[in-house]
């Protein structure tokens, strides 16, 4: 097996000291890569700052034009694409589609985006000593992107840093979670392909322990990290001068509010639920860990929960079938039996669930968590749900504010009114109204409040991250 090149300023390039990267199902080999050197990542960062003011001055067409070959390519290449991920993250096939689908979508939304980013016209001649002035107000790279992305979404969630920078002509410099470095490896091939110059990219595998001299590097002015808020709150502390973007975790809940109350309604809350607190083994920021259910909803909601938790296929995520697949290791799997035991012990009571094995964890449900059980106050990023059922929607909404965490929510009701009480009080960066917490669109803000971070990606959103206004009054017109 061939190592996959990574890539130092649009190159490709290898090291002697190998990576190798297992199935998280059945622990194979899947791939190799190589780490990058200390003159390598210093080559890549050179190269970013060399580049960055020609890459500020390209025109539109040329950086729309290398985000929609990426596009392109990922869904000519599709079907191989979601297979890498499905290798290196062992997320059910299924759900590796569902990824590269929407990493084709979040490279087109930017070359879109590209295209549009011009700025805007301010009149100033709104008090009569401006007569004749205009501003112009357009938005200027704040200078090279250091991105640090996660094992989740190994692919669409590097996009979610690479894209929007290129889009606005910011160099990047990426580096890939170390267990999942194959998919981040394949899309520096297709960006590769394009005609942006050297300097504007570089992927680099690298470990954990050497990423927080890049971090603290001054010639990378903006980072953009997606991971545990630990590392989070460790890289605000470091860089307290820089532009940092954190998506950090969540615990995120989903609400079945008192008018959600019909056979077909509860049925589709259930399904969704389950589905949403399993995908990807319960591995994103925004599984539903927590649902709160109205109390006269709660018996005739529960069973249908159950089944539908029940009727999940896990297993083999090659298979087209399966539901559910391993998480990303057998330390991850251990972490989460040790909380749900821990929850059992303190009087939970586990209405689905099984054993471990090595890395699989089963589909889990849980009532009756004493307040403080971590399987609901931390991120369980698990396949584990804790149900509860509460007087009102008031106390529901007060039970989802109950955390260190506010990345979003789901409620599920049919009333406008309820849906924008939502919106005023839930402390979150997304209420979902009608479905759960765990739907995102790549073009809308995503990000979290209090634990869940600071700032928002979503291209057009990071493209503003990345950038920051820059104001041209003209005088002397005739407006
Ligand atoms: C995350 O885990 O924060 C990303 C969720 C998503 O992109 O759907």
């Amino acid at each position: 097996m061939e190592p996959a090149p990574f890539f130092v300023a649009g190159r490709p390039a290898s090291s002697d000291d190998t990576v190798t990267v297992r199935h998280p199902y059945d622990g194979r080999v899947v791939g190799r890569t190589s780490t990058a050197t200390a003159d390598q990542v210093e080559a890549a960062v050179t190269a970013a700052v060399a580049v960055a003011g020609r890459a500020a001055a390209l025109p539109a067409h040329a950086r729309a034009a290398a985000l929609d070959h990426v596009s392109r390519r990922l869904a000519e290449r599709a079907d191989e694409v979601a297979r890498l991920i499905t290798a290196e993250n062992g997320k059910p096939i299924k759900w590796a589609r569902a990824e590269v689908g929407r990493a084709v979508s979040t490279f087109r939304w930017a070359a879109e985006e590209a295209r549009r980013f011009s700025g805007e016209l301010q009149r100033l001649d709104t008090d009569p000593a401006a007569t004749g002035r205009l501003a112009l107000v357009r938005r200027a790279p704040r200078g090279p992107v250091l991105g640090i992305a996660p094992f989740n979404f190994p692919l669409n969630l590097v996009a979610h840093k690479v894209a929007p920078a290129l889009a606005v002509g910011a160099p990047i410099v990426v580096k890939p979670a170390p267990a999942t470095p194959l998919s981040a490896l394949l899309l520096g091939e297709l960006l590769a392909e394009t005609e942006l110059p050297a300097g504007m990219f570089s992927v680099l595998p690298l470990p954990n322990d050497r990423t927080a001299a890049l971090v603290r590097d001054p010639r990378l002015p903006v980072v953009s990290f997606t991971g545990s808020g630990p590392v989070g709150a460790d890289i605000r502390r470091a860089v307290p001068d820089k532009h940092v973007t954190l998506e950090l975790g969540g615990n995120a809940a989903a609400v079945i509010c008192e008018d959600w109350n019909g056979d077909e309604d509860l049925t589709w809350a259930a399904q969704r639920i389950a589905t949403f607190s399993n995908y990807q083994a319960g591995q994103s920021c925004i599984a539903v860990q927590r649902v709160y259910v109205h109390e006269w909803l709660y018996d005739a909601f529960l069973p249908r929960l159950v089944a539908a938790v029940g009727a999940l296929r896990q297993g083999d995520p090659s298979d087209e079938a399966t539901d559910v697949g391993p998480l990303i290791s057998e330390d991850a799997a251990r972490r989460v039996e040790v909380w749900v035991d821990e929850a059992m012990a303190a009087g939970a009571t586990q209405v689905v669930g099984g054993r471990r094995e090595g890395a699989c964890y089963p589909p889990t449900v849980l009532t009756g968590v004493p307040a403080g059980a971590k399987v609901t106050a931390e991120e369980i990023f698990g396949p584990v749900l804790v149900v509860e059922q509460v007087a009102s929607d008031a106390a529901a909404f007060d039970a989802v504010n109950d955390s260190a965490y506010g990345l979003q929510a789901g409620v599920f009701t049919h009333r406008l009114d309820t849906a924008f009480a939502a919106h005023r009080t839930l402390q979150v960066g997304g209420v979902i109204v009608g479905d759960v917490p765990s739907y995102r669109a790549d073009q809308m803000p995503y990000g979290g409040v209090k634990g869940s971070g600071v700032g928002r990606e979503g291209v057009r959103s990071a493209m503003d991250d990345y950038t920051e206004p820059r104001v041209m009054v003209l005088t002397g017109l005739e407006l």
